[in-house]
């Protein structure tokens, strides 16, 4: 398989600090395309996007940035587009975790159809109106459900955006800080989550291993995977955002991402929320870092028992 790599260095999805924008570069910094070419994996990095300057961009309602989000994600699905195209398993490197609507929209707008894990400590999924934060990269899933279009106002710069996902084919792992908002309309969707609660109760390859049973009961459709860095442990990632104590370790991190990437179906990944402003010492923005290429590795087949190329010999 081959990488598409875009980098989208982007954070007017959320007002904690300035910082994530530098994401992509961080995680490239730390050897992500080197690594996977030794890994055997063929690569291709189309480089960051660049993002229109929005000059005035007035709250709308509660909801922050709202123009520079649209227009920023509407690049993105192209470019997403592009990379599918291309044939590619694409990797989008964040930025905040708005731009999961580019990123999803643009790979649903090249394949017809796919399903979603969504690996964070939060669920995203407020409305417009039922945030109370404002902050969009809180909000992605609720542009991206069919089932909750009708609550989505029209909104500047976001018109070229049509859900494209279904309640159905979408799975959380990692929740641990749910909006009472968020969590009625899990519930009332019937979506499928694995918070931290059962992450405990069943084991991580439970988990796996029921994720997929719960995709695969509609059909193999490619999976979209949506990495938040904050699902990790803050002990372990704390360059970021909006961390959250009690999160998953880094081996539950990779059992995730190793399972993903033995289905055969992954097609596309988000890693997001990588904020290295947010480490206090450097020690905290490289295991942030190095924890980010850690999983995206895992996902293009990094196995921890070891692997070796289909023509290999011993000399
Ligand atoms: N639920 C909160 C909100 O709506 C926090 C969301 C955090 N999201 C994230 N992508 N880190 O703002
Ligand atoms: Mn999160
Ligand atoms: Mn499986
Ligand atoms: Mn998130």
């Amino acid at each position: 398989h081959s990488a598409g790599i875009i980098g989208a260095p982007f954070s007017k999805g959320q007002v904690r600090a300035r910082g994530v924008e530098s994401g992509p570069d961080h995680i490239r910094a730390a050897g992500l395309v080197e690594r996977l070419l030794q890994q055997g994996c063929a690569v291709k990095d189309y480089g960051n996007l660049e993002f229109e300057q929005v000059s005035v961009d007035e709250p709308v309602g509660r909801l922050k940035s709202v123009r520079a989000v649209g227009s920023a994600n509407q690049r993105l699905s192209v470019a997403m587009q592009k990379v599918k195209e291309g044939g590619h398993t694409a990797v989008m490197l964040g930025g905040d975790h708005s731009l999961a609507i580019g990123s999803i929209h643009g790979h649903a707008a090249a394949l017809g159809h796919l399903s979603v894990v969504w690996v964070d400590a939060h669920a995203d999924i407020n409305t417009p109106l039922t945030s109370y934060t404002g902050n969009i990269h809180g909000q992605p899933l609720s542009y991206l459900l069919h089932e909750l279009q009708s609550k989505i106002p029209v909104l500047p710069n976001f018109s070229w955006m049509k859900p494209c996902l279904s309640a159905g084919d979408l799975v959380y792992i990692g929740l641990r800080d749910v909006d009472p908002a968020e969590h009625y309309i899990l519930r009332t969707l019937g979506v499928k989550m694995f918070s931290m609660s059962k992450v405990d109760q069943l084991g991580v390859a439970k988990v796996m291993e029921e994720t997929c049973d719960h995709l695969s009961a509609k059909g193999k459709k490619p999976i979209h995977l949506s990495f938040d860095i904050d699902a990790i442990d803050p002990s372990i990632t704390p360059a970021t955002g909006t961390p959250v104590t009690g999160g998953l370790t880094y081996r539950e991190g990779l059992c995730i991402t190793e399972h993903l990437s033995q289905t055969g179906l992954l097609s596309a990944v988000d890693l997001v929320e990588v904020n290295p402003l947010r480490g206090q010492t450097q020690n905290d923005i490289h295991s942030t870092v190095s924890t980010a290429v850690d999983l995206l590795l895992a996902c293009f087949g990094r196995q921890r028992e070891g692997n070796h190329l289909q023509d290999y010999c011993l000399p």
